[in-house]
């Protein structure tokens, strides 16, 4: 039975024999597989289905999530053409993050869940599938007065900005912050995030609806940057001080102006490759002269500790805001599970404002 954990110790302590009871029992009532998203190949959305596979395994340091969301992300779209595997030993399935509820406790499980307990998790993948299972380090109460729904949105985007802004990025109040892909997940997330650190947010996009949309957020200036030249539009705002921090999803197509834009000891944070990788010109020679960091970055691979402190700074210091609607993950559409081919392709097409949720459970189970 797929299942039962490999190797499980539920065998010498009370503790652990209970459990391995209860998941036993569990068990008997669940089929050893469960519905998913399958690959056929890599390449188009196309090549998306729902098909049965096995369930996940659940360690003992980990929480059996029943989904009810999932979320699209720009890795899932790389996974799926074959350019952005998994970490080693993480599900091929795609999917960063999830919604749910609490389906079982493995034995060693450190945090307090209940059975039945609505909660979030930040995957390496899984997350296109009923169940998934998940060290209990990343897996977050859902805030009181969030719906599932919404609470599938939150978890990849916010914890990315949330580690662009304060763990690479040390932002500070008055700081200036140039927010690029305004109207993605993540852009979304940090605009919020950049206001309640007490920062001003300076963000492009490429159209007139992202841009209002993310004044609506509070965006203290924008830019469309199909029509304009960004650091133009910025220079007179910043009054000559520059930009303080740049989250940058763009690379290469941006980097000139991204350097003229930037100030004395600003910091500059590289999560994506939007607008490509190979640069030509003097990027170091502007770098030295304005004393300028560059940290590059990505969450997926990254250690299971440094995560655990992400969720639990994030969930000090981010979530009790949502529960008082101060911040809001912010949702394009919402689409079934089957129609997940169609999901990647608005993302594809930049047609999203905010996050693409993908419900898993069906209309007559929703919670
Ligand atoms: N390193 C990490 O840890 C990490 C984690 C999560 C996400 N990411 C990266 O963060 C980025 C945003 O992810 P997301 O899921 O929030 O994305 P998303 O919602 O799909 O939004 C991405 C937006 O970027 C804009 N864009 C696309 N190509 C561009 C280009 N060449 N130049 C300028 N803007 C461009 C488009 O909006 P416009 O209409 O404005 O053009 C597009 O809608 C992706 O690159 C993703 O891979 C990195």
């Amino acid at each position: 039975m797929a299942f039962v954990p490999r190797g499980h110790k539920a065998f010498n302590t009370g503790r652990k024999i209970w459990s391995y009871l209860i998941l036993l029992t569990a068990t008997r009532s669940m089929s050893s597989a469960m519905k998913a998203v399958v690959l056929d190949k890599f390449g188009g959305p196309e090549n998306m289905r729902i098909g049965d596979v096995g369930m996940p395994e659940v360690k003992d340091d980990h929480v059996l999530i029943k989904v009810h969301a999932t979320a699209v992300n720009r890795a899932d779209v790389l996974q799926r053409m074959g350019k952005y595997p998994p970490p080693k030993g993480e599900s091929e399935t795609l999917g960063l993050e999830a919604s749910g509820v609490v389906e079982f406790l493995g034995a060693n499980v450190k945090k307090k869940f209940k059975i039945g307990e609505k909660v979030m998790a930040l995957l390496a993948g899984g997350g296109y599938a009923e169940y998934v299972s998940v060290p209990d380090s990343l897996v977050m109460k859902v805030p009181s007065g969030t719906s599932l729904v919404e609470a599938a949105a939150i978890p990849e985007v916010w914890l990315t900005a949330y580690q662009l802004l304060h763990f690479i990025g040390r932002v500070q109040k008055d700081d200036n912050v140039l927010i690029h892909a305004g109207g993605s997940g993540v852009g979304t997330a940090a605009i919020q995030m950049t206001s309640l650190a007490g920062a001003k947010a300076f963000v492009t996009a490429g159209s007139s609806s992202k841009l209002e949309f993310a004044k609506k957020l509070g965006a203290y200036h924008t830019a469309n940057y199909k029509e304009d030249d960004f650091y133009e539009v910025f220079k007179k705002e910043t009054e000559g001080k520059g930009i303080n921090l740049i989250l940058d999803p763009v690379g290469a197509s941006f980097w000139q102006k991204n350097v003229k834009s930037i100030g004395l000891d600003g910091r500059w944070v590289l999560y994506g490759l939007l607008g490509g990788s190979n640069i030509d010109g003097n990027l170091f020679g502007q770098m030295l002269s304005k004393r300028v960091q560059i940290t590059a970055t990505t969450l997926r691979s990254r250690p299971l500790k440094y995560k655990k402190d992400l969720v639990d700074a994030f969930s000090e210091n981010v979530l009790p805001h949502f529960a008082t609607g101060e911040l809001k993950p912010i949702i394009d559409s919402v689409f079934e599970l089957k129609d997940i081919s169609e999901a990647h392709k608005t993302m594809e097409t930049a047609a999203n404002t905010g996050k693409i949720v993908i419900k898993v459970l069906n209309e007559k189970e929703e919670l």
